[in-house]
C-alpha cells in the first residue's frame, strides 16, 4: 500500500479526466462501495461543483448543516461535513454547487493548490482509502485534488474518440506537478463504457497498447443502462443491483488497485 503524505495510513486517490461524462463519478461512487465491501474504511470526497457523487448517493446538501464548502472556507473540519455511511462502508464529504464560488476565490489566494491537502491532513487517519471525485476540467479544484492525492485513477470512456487526448492532457499535468515536487503517481487507467463491438473501442485500445508503460487495468466497466437507472434511483449500482455485471467489474477494478497479487491470480 502506498504511503500517505498526510497520515502514513490512508491511500488517497483522485479520480480524474478533464473530459466530461467519462464516468468519473459513476466509477468513484461504485468503486468506493466496492472498497467498503472489503471492510476497508472509505471516504469519498466530492470536490466537483456539480455535486454528482453526492446526488448519486441520494444526499441533498441542503439538508446538511455543513458541506465541503465549509471545509474550504474554514467553517468546519472534515468530520463536520461528512455524511456517515452514505452507502454501506462509505462516508461522504458532502459536495455542493457552492464549490464553484470556492474555485473563484481560491484563484486569488496563497497556497491555493494545497487547500484540500491541508484540510484532509490529520482528519483522515480513520480511513484506509480516500477517493476524490474531480470536476471535468484541470482547474484549481482538480489541482487541489491531485495535490491532496498520492495517486490518480484515470477513467477513459471507450465510446469517446477524443478520450485519449483528455487522458494525455491529465497525465501531462500530473508530470508537471511532479516536476514541482508534488508526489503524484498514476494508479491506473480504467476503461469505462466498454462495448467491444465498437470500432472506437478497438481504436482506443490500439492507442493504449502503443504505451505499455501505462498501468492499464485488466478490469473493464461495460456500457450498461443499469448504471443510468441506478443514478436516477439515487443509489450506486453495487447497492441497487449487486450481482450486475457492471457491479462485478467495479469489484474487479478495486481488487486490482488494492490487492494486486490476488487480482493477478484471478486474471491468470
Ligand atoms: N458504464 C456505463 N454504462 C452506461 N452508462 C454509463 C456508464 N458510466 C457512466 N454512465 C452514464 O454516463 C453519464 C456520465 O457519467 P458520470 O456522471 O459518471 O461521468 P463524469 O465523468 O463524472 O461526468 P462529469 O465530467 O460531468 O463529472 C451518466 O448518465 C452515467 O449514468
Ligand atoms: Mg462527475
Amino acid at each position: 500500500m502506498a504511503e500517505s503524505k498526510q497520515t502514513g495510513m490512508s491511500r488517497v486517490i483522485a479520480i480524474a479526466n478533464q473530459k466530461g461524462g467519462a464516468g468519473k463519478t459513476t466509477v468513484a461512487v461504485n468503486l468506493a462501495v466496492a472498497i467498503g465491501e472489503t471492510g476497508q474504511r472509505t471516504l469519498l470526497v466530492d470536490v466537483d461543483p456539480q455535486a454528482d457523487a453526492t446526488t448519486m448517493l441520494g444526499i441533498d446538501p441542503a439538508q446538511h448543516k455543513h458541506t465541503i464548502y465549509d471545509v474550504f472556507t474554514g467553517g468546519c473540519e472534515v468530520p463536520g461535513a461528512t455524511a456517515r455511511q452514505a452507502a454501506p462502508g462509505v462516508d461522504l464529504l458532502i459536495g455542493t454547487e457552492r464549490m464553484s464560488d470556492v474555485e473563484v476565490t481560491l484563484a486569488g489566494q496563497m497556497m491555493r493548490e494545497r487547500y484540500l491537502a491541508d484540510a484532509l491532513a490529520e482528519q483522515i487517519a480513520d480511513y484506509d482509502v480516500v477517493l476524490i471525485d474531480c470536476p471535468p476540467n484541470l482547474g484549481l479544484l482538480t489541482i487541489n485534488a491531485l495535490v491532496a492525492a498520492h495517486e490518480v485513477l484515470v477513467v477513459l470512456s471507450m465510446i469517446d474518440r477524443n478520450a485519449y487526448k483528455g487522458a494525455m492532457a491529465l497525465l501531462q499535468t500530473t508530470s508537471e506537478l511532479r516536476r514541482k515536487g508534488v508526489d503524484t503517481t498514476l494508479a491506473g487507467i480504467l476503461r469505462n463504457n466498454v462495448d467491444r463491438s465498437r470500432q472506437t473501442y478497438r481504436a482506443l485500445n490500439d492507442a493504449l497498447a502503443a504505451h505499455p508503460e501505462l498501468p492499464l487495468l485488466h478490469a473493464e466497466v461495460p456500457m450498461r443502462a443499469e448504471f443510468q437507472n441506478a443514478l436516477t434511483a439515487g443509489q450506486p449500482l453495487l447497492v441497487r443491483n449487486p450481482d450486475h455485471i457492471g457491479a462485478q467489474a467495479l469489484r474487479d477494478a478495486a481488487a486490482e488497485l488494492f490487492d494486486p497479487p490476488t487480482a493477478q491470480r484471478k486474471a491468470a
